[in-house]
């Protein structure tokens, strides 16, 4: 499995810490930036990965800043995106359970790294339920043509 990444200034050090989860459990990545703590703006980075998932380049996403919100809301403009903000591990496994999120975004100043990991795993190890889940996110993505 292919995960894309990308965060802001906020969020590096955490992605750090995702990129070494990933190694450490086979996943690939691509990592589409930012590379440094110099201050940036989140929407650039959040939509490289963005593509690479909706272009089926990569199977997940996870995004990085401060609070997760602001590269998590630049994601979901991107069409075809479904980012849900993670920052605890009963919303990770529900949104991949219940709404077959194929991104996660992630707060650096909300969270410890050792609870950001679990998150990130569930995230990864999440199983979309179907069923009557399907009609619901039909539903969702048919909005993005109103
Ligand atoms: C950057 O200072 C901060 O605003 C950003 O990382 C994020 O928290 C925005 O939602």
């Amino acid at each position: 499995m292919k995960i894309a990444l990308a965060c802001d200034h906020g969020g590096l050090d955490l992605k750090h810490a995702i990129i070494n989860y990933l190694k450490e459990n086979g996943y690939e990545y691509e990592d589409f930036g930012t590379y440094s703590h110099e201050s940036c703006d989140y929407p650039d980075y959040a939509k490289l990965a963005a593509r690479a998932v909706v272009n089926r380049e990569c199977d997940l996403g996870i995004l990085v800043c401060g609070t997760g919100i602001g590269i998590g809301i630049a994601a979901n403009k991107i069409k075809g995106v479904r980012c849900a903000l993670c920052n605890d591990v009963f919303s990770a496994k529900a949104t991949r359970a219940h709404n077959d999120a194929n991104m996660m975004s992630i707060g650096q100043r909300v969270i410890g790294e050792g609870h950001a990991l679990e998150i990130v795993a569930a995230f990864l190890n999440g199983k979309f339920e179907g069923d009557r889940h399907i009609q619901r996110i039909e539903k969702m993505m048919a909005l993005e043509e109103e």
